[in-house]
């Protein structure tokens, strides 16, 4: 199709090692298409250790990438000739998965005369409600994963001003840490969203961190303190948890950052309204908007304000390559282009007009 791009995506930033293709309509007004979009998770190889082991994911990309672009291509009936461009993330991340899938794009673009593009992984999930939804520009997202927690207006491929963050712990990270103190499985976010469905979430009184501040900053790590504090009262008036005090505390916690989100969204949407009031639209993505009662809230915060609601599927939500292979394509076609220069950066906040935040998830790296 001459008068779309072919882009090739490439995203190993964190525990998944991901490939994809997808024309972006060189015309602003279509619509892309996801040709393939394939997802090598790492949970089996990091699962006793209780989180992502940052050696064991570069070696697992490093070893996979390769397999896994050969897939994306076979998927969408394509060989290397039909490609364009190659667009990989190229932070922030986790510095050897993300030297990893620089590598082996440099060494496809190289080797196949292909002009090649550095994408910065945040834009990636920032831009898929354009991607799955169509969303127009400017609208309001919340960015919330196992990483990252922040709120942003999204004025164009390019342009994003944050808004507020957490400032320590991202929500996902909360519930993982969670699920720990409980003895769930991990990734705990689903484990305690189970859990949580057997529980009453007014048993115990749980803290709302930083509802009384105006913004929307947040913090969860007061909240997931409280979790192990009371686990600990409980443990020592009774020897241990029962099923529905594990039940309950599932509910608490899930109910006291459902409640936050959702009041921090009013906070930002309030904000992002008092410059941008017609056709307000409202974004959420990250693992974490999974989450079938937070999701919910989310979207009844939306319709309070008249705003449109999107939640990519969670296919789009969580990491993949086609968010990059998108956010790479638009940028290449407004005239940029990376050199064989390009290097991996680890940490690469989008928004670098707004003071840097004092944590954005304690992970940091990842989104
Ligand atoms: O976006 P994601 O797949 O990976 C990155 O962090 O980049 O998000 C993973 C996070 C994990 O912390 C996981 O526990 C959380 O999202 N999560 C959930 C749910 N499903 C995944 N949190 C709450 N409820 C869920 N249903
Ligand atoms: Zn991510």
């Amino acid at each position: 199709m001459a008068d779309a791009l072919t882009v090739l995506g490439i995203e190993s930033s964190c525990d998944d090692t991901a490939a994809a293709v997808l024309n972006i309509g060189k015309d602003d007004d279509s619509r892309p298409e996801i040709l393939s979009s394939v997802v090598y998770g790492q949970a089996d190889l990091h699962a006793r250790f209780g989180g992502v082991v940052p050696e064991i994911a570069a070696r697992a990309h490093a070893e996979r990438l390769d397999l896994c672009v050969k897939e994306a291509l076979s998927e969408a009936h394509l060989c290397l000739d039909a490609v364009d461009l190659v667009a990989v993330t190229a932070g922030p991340g986790l510095i050897g998965g993300v030297i990893s899938g620089v590598m082996c794009a440099k060494g496809i673009a190289m080797g196949a005369n292909l002009p090649l593009i550095g994408v910065n992984h945040l834009a990636g999930h920032a831009l898929t409600p354009r991607l799955t939804d169509g969303l127009t520009y400017p609208y309001l997202m919340l960015l919330v994963s196992g990483g990252h927690c922040q709120f942003l207006t999204v004025r164009g491929c390019r342009a994003f001003k944050r808004l507020g963050g957490t400032i320590d712990d991202a929500p996902g990270e909360a519930f993982d840490k969670v699920a720990r103190i409980l003895g769930l499985g991990q990734p705990g976010g689903p484990m305690v969203e189970r859990e949580a469905l057997e529980g009453d979430e007014n048993r115990f009184a749980l803290p709302r961190p930083l509802l009384d501040r105006a913004g929307c900053d947040m913090s969860f790590s007061g909240l997931k303190t409280a979790v192990l504090r009371t686990r600990q009262t409980l443990e020592a008036e009774k020897n241990g948890l029962t099923a529905g005090d594990r039940a309950d505390l599932c509910a608490g916690f899930q109910a006291a950052m459902r409640d936050v989100l959702a009041a921090k969204t009013r906070q930002a949407l309030a904000i992002h309204m008092a410059e941008y009031p017609d056709e307000p639209a409202f974004a959420v993505a990250g693992g974490v908007a999974a989450n079938k009662v937070i999701c919910a809230q989310l979207e009844t915060v939306a319709e309070e304000f008249g705003a449109r609601f999107s939640a990519p599927p969670l296919a789009l939500c969580t990491d993949n390559a086609a968010m990059i292979a998108y956010a790479g394509g638009l940028r290449y076609l407004m005239g940029e282009q990376d050199g064989m220069d390009l290097a991996a950066r680890p940490r690469w906040p989008l928004d670098t007009e707004s003071p840097a935040m004092l944590g954005s998830g304690k992970k940091g790296s990842k989104a």
